[in-house]
This record gives C-alpha cells, sequence and structure tokens, in this order.
C-alpha cells in the first residue's frame, strides 16, 4: 500500500505547486482536495442551487468524477467564494471525505507514495497519514505569491484586494466550526515566508525520504 504524504496549510501557501513536483520527483498520484470543494461549488453555480440549498447541493456531489477534475473556470473568484461557503457545511465535508478516502486505493495500488493536499487531510482525512506536513507562509507574502500567479495568468489585481481576499479566506478555513485548518498535533511545519519554491521542495523532499514514518 503507497504511504500517504497529507499536505495541508492556508490559502496560496504553495500546497499545489509543491505536490505537483512531489508527484513528480517520486511518480506518486495527487488529490488536491480543494477541486473537489470547486467543482461542487462550479455546479451550484450553472444550476442555480441557493446556497442554503444543501439536500440539492449535495445532490450535485454525484457529478464529481475523480478522472476528470480540470478545469480552468475552477479557479474564478465566484468559486473560491462559493467553495469556501459549502466547505463549512457539516453535510457537504462528509460526502466528500469518502471521495478522498478512496483516493489512495484508487490510484496508489502499485505506487510508493499517494500525495493529497487540503485543509484537513492531517487531522480528519487521513489523520494515520505516513507524512504530515503543514505548510505555513506570513499573509503578506501568500498574497504577493497570489498577485504574481495572477499577473502571469494574464490578471492585473490590486495587492490590497488579493491580500484581503487571502485574509477573509484565511478566517473562513481557520474558524469553521467542522475541520477547520489547523496543524495535526503531529505534523512537521515548514514556513516557507522567507523561502523560495525550489527551497520548501528540497525540505520537503528531505522531510519524506528522512523521516521515519508513523
Ligand atoms: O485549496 P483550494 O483553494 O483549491 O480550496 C478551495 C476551498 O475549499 C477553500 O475555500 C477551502 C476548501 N477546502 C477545504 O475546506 N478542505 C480541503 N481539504 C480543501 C479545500
Amino acid at each position: 500500500m503507497a504511504k500517504i504524504i497529507a499536505i495541508d496549510g492556508p490559502a496560496s501557501v504553495g500546497k499545489s505547486t509543491l505536490a505537483k513536483q512531489i508527484s513528480k520527483k517520486f511518480k506518486a498520484p495527487v488529490l488536491y482536495s480543494g477541486k473537489l470543494y470547486r467543482v461542487l461549488a462550479l455546479e451550484i453555480i450553472k444550476r442555480k442551487i441557493k446556497i442554503n440549498n444543501t439536500k440539492e447541493i449535495l445532490k450535485c456531489i454525484t457529478y464529481i468524477d475523480l478522472d476528470n477534475l480540470g478545469s480552468a473556470e475552477l479557479y474564478s473568484s465566484e468559486v473560491d467564494k462559493v467553495s469556501s461557503i459549502i466547505s463549512a457545511k457539516k453535510e457537504v465535508r462528509n460526502k466528500l471525505l469518502a471521495f478522498q478516502r478512496s483516493f489512495p486505493k484508487k490510484y496508489g495500488h502499485d505506487k510508493k507514495f499517494v500525495i493529497i493536499e487540503g485543509r484537513d487531510i492531517g487531522t480528519i482525512i487521513f489523520p494515520k497519514a505516513n507524512f504530515k506536513i503543514f505548510l505555513w507562509a506570513a499573509a503578506e507574502v501568500r498574497a504577493k505569491r497570489r498577485q504574481e500567479q495572477l499577473r502571469k495568468n494574464g490578471k492585473k489585481t490590486s495587492y490590497s484586494k488579493v491580500f484581503n481576499e487571502i485574509n477573509v479566506r484565511d478566517r473562513k478555513d481557520m474558524t469553521r466550526k467542522i475541520a477547520p485548518l489547523l496543524p495535526a498535533a503531529n505534523s512537521v511545519l515548514l514556513d516557507t515566508t522567507y523561502i523560495d519554491i525550489e527551497q520548501a521542495f528540497n525540505a520537503l523532499i528531505k522531510i519524506i525520504l528522512k523521516t521515519k514514518t508513523i
């Protein structure tokens, strides 16, 4: 059975970039769990379902296809907002839990590692993950990185707008009653405020190769 690498952390800390790089290094499948919330949010927007209609929202979960999670539409600010709201619903989280737990069995049977990144992977989804990494960086630094990423994608946004959005999402992710963002008790904290992505990647590789697994 593949060893599970759980990577958690706040918005724009570099989780998906690092997960992708580690995935390439170890030929490990990766699940970006935020995409599940985003796909669901997009369905809700497309079907014009009201945000408090939990019953209809839950029905949309059947449209999620783990094999087909890629779409540029998933990264609009409307999807950012709706995914953040629905991620605070207990019923939604419970249903998506099964999707996430099925990932290693479905994709990792002949692999050494599987990677799952998100907010509650080391705490709730895989409390027995072999590696638990909690990425952190100051909100100011994350806002700068996000602004740069948006700029590269041709979207010009002011720093203060990005900084505000990051603070709003941090507050929502960290203060929600169900599965809030927090480091698992036995996770390794990697603060990337003063290091670049290459240094963070090297640190993660060292952690994975040198840590005695749980
Ligand atoms: O990582 P992301 O920005 O793509 O996540 C989108 C939203 O989903 C974000 O508001 C937080 C939420 N999310 C969550 O609550 N739990 C996860 N494991 C992953 C994402």
